[in-house]
């Protein structure tokens, strides 16, 4: 067993002792966030002792500085600014002095050192004894939890209870503007491309006025955000000596043997706002949320962030019979998926949540492809904000295209905050292009489990227009192939290879997109639908692009090799050298930190799946044998060096009936964070492997797709569990799946009933 997983309850991540490397390596893994924003696990005392952690950042989804990129050789249509999500002020900062020495881990002696995050309830605690070098000891426990009541609110309690009488307890808490960032081991040099270094704080700062609380405006040195960040406190012991000083308040109090004093701290991070004359109104609705929940109370607010969290799991738990590491693992898994994800429609879900500065707070088509099935299947209310941000960023995505000299349609940018590209390596980026049809499938997808027609025929039809726009456009019929359509110089998923002809997946999907439009568009003239034809009208649709799209989509062109009976990754895939494996050693990996972009792309070698992953979105079109010849020939080439990888395999090796591989994929995945498998969990967790657990789960050994809005499942237990059980929500049912090696039970918990397919076979759940 990980000696985190805790032997006492399948809900609970224990970390025990003061080793510096732990409690370094845990920072990530016990970050809290709601999705607005999101603190690392770090120590309240890191300041002192900076060396036990990697970067304490707190980080507000989508509040960025940014920096024009500077290329040694510039070109026309290269992304133009930086966006790096950037540390606010930190609120956890604590400083407990016992007659007059200050505690850290390095002075004195601290025993029973315990922090437990505790995933059912979303509270992080940390408890410890400790005993300062005048023999004097106090007991410690310390609560944090960052609300989903109030999304602004971090909250944390700490308790001290003295064992002697008569000596002077001092308590200060402090809401650091990061005069001094840049001491802890995350903000060092790198040349990792997946971290961006940031060594000096990047935001301006005023303090405000306000008459109890500690009020801070904040913009970052280079975008327009604003951002007001606030914090107050309450000591149980009102008689104590209490001394403010700018955004530092000390307690003084004298210590009685076993009477407890407790500080309740209360921080908020407010909404963003670009308009600096809304300074005054955002200041002061910070300094009334302070007022209100100080007045509430810690265990009132609590309460309600128990209850909060009650709902969430009773929608989205999955339970496995068998094997209680995974089982805790699992859930470690859709505590943070959840955790992750804006709510605000104008906010996404970054590639590492809210844990970590890695690939710079960006959002990627890993919120697509690997986030949102989760969230579509469980919290159909969130899926649908995370679609809303890709439409609020339609302008720009069009704005995009037409620099690409693409003159209709739109163009998602492949890594971005504010929609703008962000890429400074357009092969790996901007060639991308099936970030619109990864869109293009979520929007799908959600509408298809949803019956959302009121999103389908507003925002989304208008972004199944627009992608679909984009792709006949960029494309062309190509005589030399028989009048194909083709898509050229595009990168697929897989970034080991770049800048290639008809690449399968973004063919594949593009092709989709091309009759998700037709679908949607049809409907909105049908029907005589009035939202569906403003959108019509607004986006100037003419009845011919149906015609083009049909004819794109059909004559769309698959690459396959005849002679060896296997889906061709692109054109040229299969007239390169295969990667010499053998003679790789283990240090190499991943590829892309040891050797050149061309050495590699050179090769036939992938990063991570590509048409495997197709085939999985699109099992039902390929026949058994196809996948399973194809499924072995891609899995001998690819590296896993991206964590978007493993769960695709997995699910595929479940679809092809290898139940055993299914498994080993599935384990790695699920504990991949913990394990810290891909040996970069410092700089946040990783999201989009998250997602792939939990489609590991569903989609996988549950078999679940979805063909013409109904549920088809073909259960598989692995044989080393005896029982899996997980709930989904489908057109407003929730329905709970029950596996077990006798056979699978459906049963509906909620809802009118519901038409399933089982191995083929109809079935009504009622
Ligand atoms: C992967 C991309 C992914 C990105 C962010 C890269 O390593 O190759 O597919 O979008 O990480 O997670």
């Amino acid at each position: 067993m990980h000696p985190l997983i805790s032997k006492d309850s399948k809900w609970v991540l224990q970390e025990d002792g003061t080793s510096k490397e732990t409690i370094v390596q845990n920072e990530t893994l016990f970050a809290l966030s709601n999705g607005h924003f999101g603190t690392r696990g770090s120590l309240e005392e890191t300041s002192r002792t900076p060396d036990y952690s990697y970067s304490e950042s707190t980080l507000v989804n989508a509040f960025y500085d940014s920096e024009p990129i500077e290329y040694g050789e510039w070109a026309y249509g290269y992304a133009k600014n930086h966006q790096t999500i950037i540390p606010v002020p930190n609120g956890k900062k604590l400083t407990l002095t016992l007659d007059g020495e200050t505690f850290d881990l390095e002075t004195g002696s601290t025993t029973d050192h315990k922090r437990m995050l505790d995933l059912e309830k979303a509270v992080l605690t940390r408890t410890f004894t400790w005993t300062n070098t005048q023999d004097k000891s106090v007991d410690v426990k310390i609560e944090r939890f960052v609300s989903y009541d109030y999304p602004e609110l971090l909250v944390q309690k700490v308790w001290v209870t003295p064992h002697e009488d008569g000596s002077e307890l001092e308590l200060t808490a402090e809401l650091d503007d990061l005069k001094e960032m840049g001491q802890t081991k995350g903000h060092q040099d790198s040349h990792d491309p997946r971290k961006k270094v940031l060594k000096e704080r990047r935001f301006d700062s005023t303090d405000l006025e306000s008459e109890e609380h500690t009020l801070m405006h904040i913009t970052p040195h280079s975008t327009d955000l604003n951002l007001i960040v606030g914090a107050t406190n309450a000591l149980s012991d009102a008689s104590a000596a209490y001394h403010r000083d700018g955004n530092t308040e000390t307690w003084k109090v004298e210590t009685r043997k076993s009477q407890t004093v407790s500080l309740e701290r209360w921080v908020a991070y407010g909404f963003i706002f670009t308009d600096e004359s809304e300074k005054e109104e955002q200041s002061r609705q910070v300094d009334d949320l302070l007022s209100k929940v100080k007045e509430e109370g810690y265990d009132s607010v609590k309460e309600k962030h128990l209850d909060y969290m009650k709902t969430f799991w009773s929608t989205s738990d999955i339970q496995i019979d068998g094997d209680d590491t995974l089982q805790t693992g699992l859930r470690f898994n859709l505590f943070h998926l959840h955790q992750a994800a804006g709510r605000d429609g104008l906010t996404n879900m970054s590639a590492k949540g809210l844990t970590g500065e890695g690939y710079e707070g960006h959002y990627f088509w890993d919120t697509e492809m690997y986030m949102l099935p989760f969230f579509i299947y469980t919290q159909p209310e969130i899926a649908k904000q995370l679609l809303r941000y890709r439409y609020s960023i339609l302008p720009q995505a069009r704005e995009r295209a037409r620099e690409m000299a693409i003159d209709n349609g739109a163009l998602f940018a492949w890594r971005t905050i504010n929609g703008e590209e962000a890429s400074p390596y357009y092969p790996a980026g901007t060639a991308q292009i099936h970030i619109n049809a990864d869109i293009a499938h979520a929007v799908h997808t959600y509408l298809q489990a949803t019956d959302d027609t009121e999103f389908g025929m507003n925002e989304g039809l208008e972004i199944l227009i627009e992608t679909a726009r984009f792709y006949e456009t960029y494309g062309h019929y190509d005589e030399l192939r028989d009048g194909a359509f083709v898509l050229n110089e595009v990168t697929g998923p897989d970034e080991y290879t770049a800048i290639v002809n008809n690449n399968f997946y973004t063919n594949l999907l593009a092709k989709h997109n091309l009759n998700y439009a037709i679908e949607w568009v049809e409907k909105a003239l049908d029907e005589k639908n009035e939202d569906g034809q403003a959108v019509l009208e607004k986006v100037a649709f003419e009845k011919a692009e149906l015609d083009a799209w049909k004819k794109a989509a059909d004559k769309m062109f698959l690459p396959y090799d005849e002679k060896q009976q296997l889906t061709m990754q692109d054109d040229s895939f299969f007239h390169k050298k295969v990667w010499d494996f053998d003679n790789t050693p283990e240090e190499n990996y991943p590829l892309l930190l040891n050797y050149h972009p061309l050495t590699i792309y050179g090769h036939q070698v992938n990063k991570q799946a590509d048409t495997v992953l197709a085939q999985f979105l699109f099992s039902t079109e390929f026949s058994q044998e196809q996948k399973e010849r194809d499924y072995n020939y891609y899995e001998a080439i690819t590296t896993h060096d991206s964590s978007l990888s493993r769960s695709v395999f997995g699910m595929m090796a479940s679809d092809i009936g290898d139940l055993e591989k299914a498994y080993d994929y599935f384990m790695d995945t699920a504990l991949m964070d913990i394990t810290n498998m891909q040996g970069n969990t410092n700089d946040g967790v990783h999201t989009a492997n998250m997602g792939g657990t939990w489609m590991s789960i569903v989609y996988g050994f549950g078999g679940l797709r979805m063909a013409n809005g109904t549920l088809h499942f073909s259960p598989k237990l692995p044989k080393q569990w005896n029982k899996l059980s997980f709930t989904i929500q489908f057109k407003g049912r929730t329905l709970q799946v029950t596996i077990k090696p006798e056979g699978s039970e459906y049963t509906l918990l909620e809802g009118e009933p519901l038409e399933i397919n089982h191995f083929g076979e109809k079935k009504v759940i009622q």
